[in-house]
């Protein structure tokens, strides 16, 4: 589904990810875990079209997406639920929702519903504006727009930033659901129980590089190196 074939990104003279390579199949949800300033955004941005690669490749179902601008990765299916969430406080939840389907035109009363019987406080707080919800409703929100868009591989940048076990406990079941879908799951993070509630097959990201990687349970759960590299 998605190969980074041995990607140079970075900022100037900064290197951030540095020849960063991993392959992610559909029915295999993964997880790249990395501390602050471990390359994870870099990386989501990378991979949306966002920032360029100095070197090496992004492939999407076997074409090469590495030239490709952000707007024809969206319409390929790589979509990104941005740091931060980035929902648009003023406006509405409906329009926040409608505003991610702007890539196939005006939504569909079908589309709009899938996603409000996935997410039923999205049909609730409808009208309200979405800066009146919680940071786990933006979180929501911000996979509700997200799904509108109609993804065939979703991009999470850390999605449990400023959230409350609990809350990170729901947008993990609400990621899962999504995956049961038929949607692939990249999923950058640094919090560790959100990963091994969502993903199979974990990436260890430190300092721009891929250094570990494996099946979830056992990188994630049992293995006090991988714990090192996290910091915990
Ligand atoms: N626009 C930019 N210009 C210059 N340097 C940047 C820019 N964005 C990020 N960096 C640097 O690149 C490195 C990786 O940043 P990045 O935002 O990808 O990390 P991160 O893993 O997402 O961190 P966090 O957990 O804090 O979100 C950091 O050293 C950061 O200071
Ligand atoms: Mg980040």
């Amino acid at each position: 589904m998605l190969e980074i074939r041995d990607i140079d990104v970075g900022y100037g003279g900064l290197r951030v990810l540095q020849e960063f390579s991993i392959r992610i199949a559909r029915e295999r949800p993964a997880a790249v875990l990395g501390t602050n300033g471990a390359g994870k955004t870099t990386l989501c941005r990378t991979l949306s079209g966002l920032l360029p690669v100095r070197r090496g490749q992004i492939l999407f179902d076997g074409e090469d997406v590495t030239a490709l601008g952000s707007a024809e990765r969206v319409r390929r299916g790589i979509v990104q639920v941005p740091e931060g969430r980035q929902v648009f406080p003023e406006m509405s939840v409906l329009d926040n929702l409608r505003l991610g389907a702007f890539v196939h035109g005006e939504p569909s009363r079908e589309e709009i519903a899938e996603v409000h019987a996935l997410f039923p406080i999205l049909a609730e707080r409808s009208r309200q504006n979405a800066g009146l919800l919680s940071g786990g409703e933006q979180q929501m929100l911000a996979l509700g727009r997200a799904l509108m868009t109609r993804p065939r591989l979703l991009i999470l940048d850390e999605p449990s930033q400023g959230l409350a076990p609990k809350a990170v406990d729901q947008v993990g079941e609400a990621v899962r659901r999504i995956a049961a879908r038929g949607v692939a799951i990249l999923l950058v993070e640094q919090n560790l129980a959100l990963a091994e509630m969502v993903a199979e097959h974990a990436f260890i990201l430190e300092t721009g590089r891929c250094v570990r990687d494996g099946p979830a349970a056992e990188l994630l759960s049992g293995d006090a190196l991988a714990k090192s590299y996290l910091g915990i």
